[in-house]
């Protein structure tokens, strides 16, 4: 196949360039008397090619079919433009029409809101905004692997569908190919053996448990994948498909732990930076005017470690009326953790030690017998952005955590292997994708972070 020519390497030339031949969608055409002016865009960057069209141009007396949404192919020259605001065009030899874009294609203005946009997820991502958003989702992603691979952990896929519940929490999606109809039953209660696994299975709410069986193998892995949970919460922050990076790694305790979270949240604002200049500014410029300042404040302050011992005694002196009474024991709500980030320190913040009841099975618990090696990291606009521990590694200590949890030791019996041959110290954590580029856009609803948001009551695609 012959190298295709795009938009953003024409806009990138060092000459001008003879017999080009691009393709793409009419974002807008204006017409004087003897020539038309299209802007188009083929998605590759996110600013428009403009080209002049005039009576020598074939394809010039079905000028009036390119309308707003319609796909072409352009053939010309590409040359200095006299006009402000770009340095180069496409002068016109031949235009086709691929498909033209009736009246009712919904994205006739400049701005449309975001709720309207959402209605219209399969054509939302040809707006500057969501083609901006996309492509930076891709590079997010890519820089991810690349962040993991140039240190050394190897990508574990780690199953979608999974026999265990990672974080205890039974916010779980089922799978199943059982009749609904008929669902075979035993005592009253679902006859899972008659399943197709022939027990109960799920999606999986977190790669981590098999994760570690390769850590303790591999010694430095990571997963990066869908996720899906149940939790009810139609919140801006929730989502019940949404994609988490983990990594894993031996021989690590909770301050390695803190230090990879920051370092990978640091990576990431770095790259966006540098790869997405052109993009992040229209977040900058029509999303959010800070958004800037605070990508600077991330990579320019050592993220502040805090004890949730400490927290709480900063919450309860607040002067700060909170729904949620700030109390030793407690989860640490949105508006705490926001006002620690965004009021108190005014930067990210590492939340460690939390109290053992609140948390995870397999976090490992601290010598004061009250907390666990938890950690989650904090950022402004959003809260948690990053949940991780140092792992339980000895065997006796998890097996009673199990038990306290009113969990299954058989269902998990090669986890327990684990720590009976070889066990290490290890750590990890998970970081929510959909929240990083929450944070790197200034975006503040994840629906509109991901391409095809799935929320309670909402199902499309
Ligand atoms: O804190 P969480 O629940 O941690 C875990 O699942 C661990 N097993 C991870 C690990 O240690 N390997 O989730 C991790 C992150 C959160 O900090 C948040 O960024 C994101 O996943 N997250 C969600 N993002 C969108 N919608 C939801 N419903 C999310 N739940 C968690
Ligand atoms: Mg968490």
């Amino acid at each position: 196949m012959k190298e295709k020519l795009r938009i953003h390497n024409l806009l990138n030339a060092t000459q001008p360039l003879c017999d080009i031949a691009v393709s793409g969608w009419v974002r807008t055409r204006r017409d004087s008397k003897e020539f038309s002016f299209i802007e188009m865009n083929d998605g590759s960057c996110l600013s428009n090619i403009q080209i002049i069209a005039d009576i020598n141009t074939a394809g010039y007396d079905k000028i009036q079919s390119i309308t707003t949404g319609s796909s072409i192919s352009v053939t010309g020259q590409l040359s200095q433009s006299p006009g402000k605001g770009q340095k180069w065009e496409i002068s016109a030899a031949s235009i086709s029409i691929i498909d033209s874009a009736p009246e009712e294609y919904p994205l006739q203005k400049k701005r449309h809101s975001d709720e309207f946009l959402r209605s219209i997820a399969h054509l939302r991502p040809r707006t500057n905004k969501y083609g901006a958003m996309f492509r930076i989702r891709s590079k997010v992603s890519h820089a991810i692997h690349n962040f993991f691979q140039d240190q050394g952990f190897n990508w574990v896929h780690t199953p979608i569908i999974t026999g265990s519940d990672c974080e205890g929490a039974g916010e779980m999606f089922c799978v199943t190919n059982l009749d609904m109809a008929s669902v075979p039953k035993n005592d009253n209660k679902v006859d899972f053996s008659e399943d197709f696994f022939g027990k109960q299975a799920h999606l999986t709410v977190s790669g981590q448990l098999p994760l570690e069986t390769y850590c303790l193998s591999l010694g430095m892995v990571y997963s990066f994948g869908p996720t899906f949970r149940s939790e009810n919460s139609n919140t801006s922050r929730h989502i019940a498909e949404f994609w988490m990076v983990e990594p894993e790694v031996a021989f690590a305790d909770l301050e390695d732990n803190m230090q990879l979270g920051e370092k990978l949240i640091k990576h990431l604002t770095q790259y966006v930076l540098d790869h997405c200049s052109e993009d992040i500014e229209l977040f900058g410029q029509y999303v959010d005017k800070d958004l800037l300042d605070r990508l600077a404040n991330i990579l320019a302050n050592t993220f502040t470690r805090l004890s949730y011992t400490d927290a709480i005694k900063i919450l309860q002196s607040a002067k700060q009326d909170f729904e949620f009474k700030p109390e030793w024991g407690k989860e640490l709500q949105s508006e705490h953790e926001r006002f620690l980030t965004e009021v108190y320190y005014k930067q990210p913040v590492i939340v460690y030690d939390y109290p053992k009841d609140i948390k995870a099975f397999y976090m490992r618990v601290n010598d004061d017998n009250k907390t666990v090696a938890a950690m989650d990291i904090l950022v402004p606009k959003i809260g948690e952005i990053i949940g991780g521990s140092q792992r339980e590694e000895r065997h006796d200590i998890l097996l009673e955590r199990l038990h306290s949890s009113g969990l299954n030791q058989e269902d998990y019996w090669w986890y327990i292997d684990t720590r009976k041959f070889g066990t290490a110290p290890h750590s990890g954590f998970g970081l929510g994708l959909e929240r990083f580029l929450m944070l790197a856009t200034g975006t503040s609803n994840i629906r509109d972070v991901i391409p095809f948001p799935r929320t309670p009551k909402h199902l499309e695609f």
